[in-house]
């Protein structure tokens, strides 16, 4: 398993930010190399095309994140010939109005079992290497965080090598604790970016531990 999953919030509202039939892995874009496809101006660790979150918000989630990434350095480039390349994890943010079905078209209900499912297959598919992953270090190190409005879903997908440090239970007990302190339900702008950047903190924290040990 290459992700998890944490079924927590559903809500059903009719669409608000138009794009009808919502974002696929494959139309989604990247926002280093396409920050304008993704609301932004420089190329950030942050897409939200729609400009669901306020671009002072964007700007401070891709901050935090950068940073973990500098300051931070994934075991295949600690030593040997690529030390002098060092990177750091990547967690990444993708928020959307609305996912494609296209795991789960199939399925006869989408309820919050189904919408999960779709979540986990997009934000895994999202940090291979034909999409967000590219940037990585093929480490296994990236971490993404997916938010989708109208699914009402919020998944963190973990790669490998970063669920080493940032294990399924600190990524579970983060997500608890942002949902209690920033009930993103209710699905107010601001509330969801002080969500976001709690947990990228978060991760930044548990990603960090091997610099602190
Ligand atoms: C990351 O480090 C590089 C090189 O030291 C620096 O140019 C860049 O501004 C840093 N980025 C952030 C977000 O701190
Ligand atoms: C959905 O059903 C169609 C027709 O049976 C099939 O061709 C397709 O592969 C299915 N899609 C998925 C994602 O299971
Ligand atoms: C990353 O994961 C893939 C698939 O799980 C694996 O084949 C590859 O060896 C891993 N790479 C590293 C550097 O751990």
């Amino acid at each position: 398993m290459q992700y998890i999953l944490l079924p927590l919030v559903c809500l059903f509202v009719g669409s608000i930010y138009g794009q009808q039939d919502g974002w696929t892995v494959r139309n989604y874009p990247d926002p280093i190399t396409m920050p304008g496809l993704c609301g932004r101006v420089n190329p950030s660790f942050i897409c939200d095309p729609s400009r669901i979150l306020e671009e002072a918000a964007a700007d401070q989630i891709d901050e935090i994140a950068k940073n973990i990434y500098n300051e931070t350095t994934v075991p295949c480039y600690a030593s040997g010939p690529r030390a002098s390349r060092r990177k750091g994890y990547m967690v990444m943010v993708a928020v959307m109005p609305k996912m494609q079905r296209y795991r789960t078209v199939n399925a006869t209900v989408y309820n919050m079992r189904t919408r999960y499912r779709e979540a986990q297959y997009f934000a895994y598919h999202l940090g291979q290497q034909k999409k967000w992953g590219a940037h990585s270090s093929s480490c296994n190190e990236t971490v993404i965080i997916l938010y989708s409005a109208e699914d009402g879903v919020l998944y963190t997908s973990t790669q490998s090598q970063a669920r080493r440090l940032l294990t399924d239970g600190i990524v579970r007990e983060k997500v608890i604790w942002a949902l209690t302190l920033y009930n993103p339900i209710n699905r107010n702008n601001r509330v969801l970016a002080h969500t976001l950047e709690y947990l990228v903190r978060q991760y930044g924290l548990a990603l960090r531990a091997d610099i602190a040990a």
